[in-house]
């Protein structure tokens, strides 16, 4: 695909070429992320930040990953503070942003509204996470991190086993990262959820038509085994009508050292795209674990911000123009990475 200018807004728009771009390209960005060098390439450039539902990670890290390039970001946090709140539609709310911005990033609840968002938009549009549907930049983080892991372990994306575990009806992330994984090869996906919560019938049908293996699956402890990476997912509270609704599920689902210890392989990567729920009835993703050397979570998030960096650096087109601006840092920086 042709990067410049372009909309992201479903990971059905790349070619594993694309995806391998991208990553190239993230891996430029280590030393500006990792406050090595500054780069001054899209000075003077303004991102439209735009979060109509809750978030840390994706907007804080399309925030940095801008300011990392050298450009400015200008957000909107929430609908009350909108005025979408009066009733403006999100066509008109598209005109006039992208008038003030270089490209947005958007995140709201109903799927298919980035899209319609992006149609009307005169600038590049991100999908940061339109309702159950999709979550792109977060399916690219999640797969570049599992390369860089796997690396580390000699295996490949093609041919890995993965499961995925909890909320696989209403997770935007398991339904960009498994849609993802169909431009690989021979993959193991072991879809661990209540039955309510299953993966959509149409994703686990592309994952079958492509070749890859799927085993469905409400036995948690018997699904862990067997895998090069465990992906766990939050009861997505948000979606269901009620929170008593939710309640059914929550805790259902658990990784903690024991567990992993009696059914994972020893090297079985522990994935996360947070936020983990960490209140006692549900705590999917245990604490005990925190230590834990295959606990990918926070390099997940780390690496986030490279992927941010390289879609910015690709849509707008500078991303053989980083180095020319670059200098080393001038302030006491900690060495804080991975
Ligand atoms: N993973 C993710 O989308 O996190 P936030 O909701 O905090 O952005």
């Amino acid at each position: 695909m042709d990067f410049r200018g372009a909309h992201i807004i479903s990971v059905n728009q790349f070619e594993r070429d694309d995806v391998e771009k991208v990553f190239a390209v993230a891996n430029d960005m280590e030393p500006y992320a990792r406050r090595e060098r500054i780069t001054k390439a899209l000075e003077g450039a303004i991102l439209g930040n735009m979060f109509f539902e809750p978030s840390t990670r994706t907007r804080v890290s399309f925030g940095c990953a801008f300011n990392l390039l050298g450009g400015h970001v200008r957000e909107t946090t929430d609908v009350e503070t909108s005025s979408i709140s009066k009733g403006e539609s999100l066509y008109d709310t598209a005109r006039v942003i992208s008038g003030y911005s270089d490209v947005i990033v958007m995140r709201h609840p109903q799927a298919g509204s980035v899209s319609e968002f992006a149609k009307a938009s005169r600038v590049p549009v991100i999908n940061g996470g339109d309702g159950p549907n999709e979550h792109p930049s977060q399916a690219l983080l999640d797969l570049y991190t599992i390369k860089k892991e796997l690396k580390s372990k000699k295996r490949e994306i093609d041919g890995m086993h993965i499961a995925m575990v909890g909320d696989l009806k209403h997770g935007r992330t398991v339904h960009s990262l498994s849609q993802l994984l169909l431009l690989y090869k021979n993959i193991q996906f072991t879809l661990i959820s209540p039955t309510e919560l299953k993966m959509p019938a149409d994703i686990v049908g592309k994952l079958q038509e492509s070749g890859h293996t799927v085993l469905e699956t409400d036995d948690m402890e018997a699904g862990l085994g067997d895998n090069d990476t465990v992906y766990l997912t939050r009861i997505q509270e948000e979606r269901f009508t009620s929170k008593l609704e939710a309640d059914i599920y929550r805790g259902q689902f658990r990784l903690n050292q024991a567990i992993y210890t009696r059914n994972c392989q020893p090297n079985t990567v522990i994935m996360h795209p947070l936020p983990r729920d960490s209140r006692e009835d549900a705590n999917e993703l245990d604490n005990d674990l925190n230590q834990h050397p295959n606990l990918a979570i926070f390099r997940q998030t780390d690496n986030g911000v490279l992927v941010r960096m390289a879609l910015f650096a690709l849509i707008l087109d500078v991303a053989d123009k980083v180095e020319d601006s670059a200098s080393t840092v001038g302030w006491y920086t900690e060495s804080r990475f991975e």
